[in-house]
C-alpha cells in the first residue's frame, strides 16, 4: 500500500463486538493497543496492564477480525528486562490470541530484542515519538522531537527499525515535518497519530474519536461522531422507560 500510496487506515479496538463493526466497515488494521489500560481499565497510565490482560483483548478482537491484520501491543515490562523475555512474551501474545502482529515501543535501545523477534518470526510493528510507557521519563503527554537532537534521534532509530525488519512504525505525537522526513527515510509504512498528514496511513484510539469520553479533546484528534452523548440519552431514556413502567410493553412481553 505504501509502494501504491494507498494511505492505510489503522484503528484500536479491545473487544469483539466493536471490533467486528471496525472490521466490517472496512478498516485496513486493529490494534489492540495498551491504551486499553485507560479506556477499558480506566488506568491514568498504560503501565499496569499486563501480558494476560493483553492477551484477554487480544482474543476477542481477533474473533472478530475477518479482514483486518491484527496488531497487540506488547505492554510495559514483557520486553525491556531482555532479549529472551521480549521474544517469549511475544511468542505468547502471538499464540495465545491468534493476532497476526506486536507492537513495541522504543528505539535504539531495544533493537536486540527487535532483531531477536523478527529472527524468530514475529512480525514487528515500532512505536516512536511520544511512547506512552515512558511518560513518568517524559514526565508528560506533550510534543515530541521538537528540539533538534531528539529529532535526530527519532530519525536514526526510525532507519534502525526499518533495517532490523519491523514491517511498520507508529509515530506518535511528533512535528508532521519531521514525520513526513521520517516517511520518506524508511521502506517500511509509517503510521501517524498525531503527525501529521504526509505519513503513509493514521491510527487512532476508536473510543477517542468516537467521542466516547467527549473530555479528552487533544489537538490531533477528531471526533468522528458523539457517542458519548447517544449512549447516556439512550441510557437515561431507558431509566426513565423502567422507571414508568413502560419498558417493556406488550409486544417485548411473552
Ligand atoms: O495503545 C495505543 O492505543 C497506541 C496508539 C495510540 C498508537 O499505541
Amino acid at each position: 500500500m505504501k509502494a501504491a500510496g494507498e494511505k492505510i487506515a489503522m484503528l484500536t479496538s479491545y473487544d469483539f463486538t466493536l471490533a467486528r463493526l471496525v472490521d466490517e466497515a472496512g478498516i485496513d488494521m486493529i490494534l489492540v493497543g495498551d491504551s486499553a489500560s485507560n479506556v477499558v481499565c480506566g488506568n491514568l497510565y498504560t503501565l499496569p496492564i499486563t501480558v494476560d490482560e493483553m492477551i484477554f483483548l487480544a482474543k476477542g478482537v481477533v474473533r472478530a477480525a475477518e479482514h483486518a491484520l491484527v496488531v497487540c501491543d506488547m505492554p510495559f515490562g514483557s520486553y525491556q528486562v531482555s532479549e529472551e523475555e521480549a521474544v517469549r512474551n511475544a511468542i505468547r501474545i502471538l499464540k495465545e490470541s491468534g493476532c497476526d502482529a506486536v507492537k513495541l515501543e522504543g528505539g535504539e535501545e531495544i533493537l536486540p530484542a527487535i532483531r531477536h523477534m523478527v529472527q524468530s518470526g514475529v512480525p514487528v510493528m515500532g512505536h516512536l515519538g511520544l511512547t506512552p510507557q515512558s511518560v513518568n521519563q517524559f514526565g508528560g503527554y506533550g510534543l515530541r522531537a521538537k528540539e533538534e537532537a531528539e529529532a535526530e534521534k527519532l530519525l536514526h532509530d526510525a532507519k534502525l527499525l526499518d533495517a532490523a525488519g519491523c514491517f511498520c512504525i507508529t509515530l506518535e505525537k511528533i512535528p508532521a515535518a519531521l514525520a513526513e522526513k521520517v516517511t520518506k527515510a524508511v521502506s517500511c509504512p509509517v503510521i501517524g497519530i498525531g503527525a501529521g498528514n504526509a505519513c503513509d496511513g493514521q491510527v487512532l484510539v476508536l473510543h477517542d474519536m468516537l467521542g466516547l469520553n467527549q473530555g479528552f479533546k487533544p489537538k490531533f484528534l477528531r471526533h468522528f461522531a458523539n457517542l458519548g452523548e447517544e449512549v447516556k440519552n439512550a441510557v437515561s431514556t431507558y431509566v426513565t422507560a423502567v422507571k414508568d413502567s413502560s419498558f417493556p410493553n406488550q409486544e417485548e412481553s411473552y
